[in-house]
């Protein structure tokens, strides 16, 4: 990434980190799921969802504040997601974003709790969202609960449990990628793209340059769970292995889960060129992401 780039992504985590930060300040919320519902939120992570969703609204021209609550909502459903992940009966993991994982600094239960209850505080974000109109608002609402539900996220971390321990095609394992992480990715750029009042035909590239997107950024986490430096990661590499996940680099070696990424980052170039953005700030962080190491 370029210096200017650098300079506008780090500014919009700041302000999404500081928002994260407050989300919670005027709720009655018993005080060990708000510290554990915090924990999660406001320990680390990169933030790249909600960076998308401002980037897609700045490449067209919208403000950033119309948009925040939305990007806001889905870090906490992202953020929800990586608890439940992390649980024994999932992945198992005891580190997350470079500190314990939630289950292991507060209990099980309570870790259960958390990632319930960021799931649901993110409708109420928003719900509550000042700058939106009711429709965009019931939109906004709608398109979240199909992306991280049981046709989205949900169903593809479904597919992935079921999947350990067993050979898939690629077929099979683009479905568990585009679920499990491509559709979230998807809905950051499709409502930055439509809550900026672009067409629909916009809108849908949008959506199909950002599944690709979603592909490139879980074939990368395979292979850096494999080559990853696990300080860089905040969490340990080894993981998939350990659990026999299907993956890219177990299906095609390490190599081939390369090549396999440099297609759709391909796509992804492409897809951004027909809607015209192409030349900017989107674009290149987009790019940065297909070689990220943390
Ligand atoms: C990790 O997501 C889980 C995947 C879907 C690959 P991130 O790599 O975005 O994790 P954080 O939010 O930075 O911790
Ligand atoms: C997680 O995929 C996708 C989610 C929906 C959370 P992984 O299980 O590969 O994510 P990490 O490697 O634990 O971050
Ligand atoms: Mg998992
Ligand atoms: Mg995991
Ligand atoms: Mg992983």
């Amino acid at each position: 990434m370029t210096d200017t780039i650098d300079e506008q992504v780090n500014q919009y985590k700041t302000m999404i980190d500081q928002r994260l930060g407050q989300v919670f300040d005027a709720e009655t919320i018993n005080p060990r799921l708000k510290q554990a519902m915090r924990y999660s939120l406001t320990v680390g992570g990169k933030r790249v969802r909600p960076i998308l969703m401002l980037l897609t609204a700045e490449a067209f021209g919208t403000d950033i504040e119309k948009v925040l609550p939305v990007a806001l909502a889905l870090e906490c459903v992202h953020t929800y997601s990586l608890i439940h992940d992390d649980l024994p009966a999932m992945d198992d993991d005891d580190y997350r974003r470079g500190e314990l994982t939630n289950h292991k600094k507060f209990d099980e239960a309570t870790a259960i709790l958390a990632g319930d209850a960021l799931l649901t505080y993110s409708f109420q974000l928003i719900s509550e969202a000042k700058g939106l109109t009711a429709d965009e608002k019931v939109h906004a609402l709608k398109r979240l609960s199909e992306v991280s539900g049981p046709s989205g996220m949900v169903g593809g971390q479904m597919y992935d449990l079921s999947y350990e321990d067993t050979n898939i095609t690629l077929n099979q394992l683009e479905q568990v990628h585009d679920l499990k992480t491509g559709q979230l990715l998807i809905y950051a750029l499709e409502m930055g793209a439509f809550l900026s009042h672009q067409p629909l035909e916009v809108v849908d590239a949008m959506k199909r340059a950002a599944a690709a997107i979603g592909l490139t950024f879980q074939i990368q986490d395979d292979i850096l769970d494999i080559i990853g430096d696990e300080q860089a990661l905040g969490k340990k590499v080894g993981s998939d292995v350990l659990n026999d996940k299907s993956t890219y680099p177990k299906l095609l070696g390490l190599e081939g889960a390369k090549k396999e990424k440099q297609k759709f980052v391909d796509e992804t170039k492409h897809q951004l060129e027909l809607t015209g953005v192409l030349n900017t700030n989107l674009a290149q962080f987009v790019i940065s992401l297909s070689d990220r190491f943390s």
